[in-house]
């Protein structure tokens, strides 16, 4: 790399695996953010990671000193004290661990659902790094069209949504291949407490006062299921509007549409062009089929239709390590970059 490379210095937590991997990739291209240390357990420390060349050090801010922003694609089980210790040492933390998400003080943000939650950063005033984290993967899927919704229709008072998850999504090396092919897992650990909870600070009023209110509106219900596909999350939603008045499959076809954020406002560079793509083909989406649209960045929204129980039904599908993790992240910098964050 030329010393003359004026692109900012970043990190990655996490190299060695699933969402690491997928940082890798999308850092590798990329116009604003160059990759100079990547780290994960002493177990791969001092060895070589094959997609960024680099010597993988332990996950401590002393070998990331040259880093401004550090992407974490760490455990859970570690990351809550590796990325306060990154950001005590003045280094930005992006995140796509849990730890710090339902933090009061901490954004939530689905880079084209709410980025103005980023906003709420300019209060702050630490002399640290700030930690932004994005949402746990089928959360992400979901929030995208719900924002365009309630933008354009009012608060949503209820909804059900069950998932069909990515093999992917549980890390590497994942489900073992006996328990997952040719076969449903109707239970994922943890995912339905996080896919009730995170859309109520992603879709909430944002930072008052002194921290993140919850939308106090929404009530969900989740079923999380694990299927045997590689890529791309798909779930079936069930939603009631509080209004009275309920909007017509053209009028939401339309607001889905025409839904635009700040992502393509700032001409982020990972921006989508489209955030939600509307496909009107009674079979779509298909994670196989739709998964890579817009660079796995837009969610698919298709089967819209009315629901005999509450006023609306669609099936929904994203990309569970690009828009759902890496992407987030690396979306969320180039949003908080624009905006003067650093
Ligand atoms: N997969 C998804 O679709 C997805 C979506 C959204 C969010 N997330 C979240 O993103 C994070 C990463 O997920 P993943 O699926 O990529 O998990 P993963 O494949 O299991 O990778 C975990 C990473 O953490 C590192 N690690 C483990 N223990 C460590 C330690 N003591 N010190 C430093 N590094 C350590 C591992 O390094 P070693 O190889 O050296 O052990 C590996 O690089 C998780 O918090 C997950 O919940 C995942």
């Amino acid at each position: 790399m030329s010393t003359s490379d004026s692109r900012i210095p970043v990190g990655i937590l996490g190299i060695t695996g699933t969402v690491g991997q997928r940082f890798a990739q999308l850092l590798s291209v990329h116009s604003q953010f160059r990759v100079v240390a990547v780290g994960a357990s002493e177990r791969s420390a001092g060895k070589t990671n094959a997609a960024t060349g680099l010597t993988i050090v332990a996950c401590d801010p002393v070998h990331f000193g040259n880093c401004k922003v550090v992407f974490s694609a760490l455990d859970a089980s570690v990351a809550g004290e590796i990325e306060q210790a990154m950001a005590d040492a003045g280094i930005h933390v992006l995140s796509n661990a849990k730890n710090f998400r339902m933090d009061h003080r901490v954004p939530l943000v689905v880079p084209t659902a709410n980025p103005h939650h980023l906003d709420a950063l300019k209060n702050f005033n630490t002399g640290k790094g700030f930690i932004i984290t994005n949402a746990n993967c089928s959360t992400t899927g979901l929030v995208v069209p719900l924002k365009a919704l309630i933008d354009k229709f009012g608060p949503i008072a209820q909804l059900h949504v069950t998932t069909q998850q990515a093999i992917s999504g549980a890390g590497y090396p994942g489900v073992p291949s006996l328990d997952i092919l040719e076969n449903i897992v109707p239970f994922i650990s943890g995912e339905e407490e996080k896919m009730e909870i995170e859309p109520r600070k992603i879709l909430g009023p944002g930072f008052v006062g002194d921290k993140f209110v919850l939308d106090d509106t929404l009530r969900i219900s989740a079923t999380c299921t694990r299927v045997p596909i590689i890529d791309g999350h798909t779930m079936h939603v069930s939603l009631q509007f509080k209004a009275a008045e309920k909007p017509s499959v053209e009028d939401i076809i339309k607001c889905l549409e025409s839904y635009s954020t700040e992502a393509q406002s700032l001409k982020c560079p990972s921006a989508p062009s489209r955030s939600i793509i509307v496909h009107t083909e009674a079979n779509r989406p298909q994670p196989r089929v739709d998964r890579d649209l817009e660079r796995g960045f837009a969610v698919s929204v298709g089967r819209i239709r009315k629901c005999n129980l509450l006023d609306l039904k669609f099936t929904l599908l994203v990309h569970n390590t690009i828009l759902g993790a890496a992407g987030s992240s690396v979306l969320n910098a180039e949003i908080a970059h624009a905006k003067g964050l650093f």
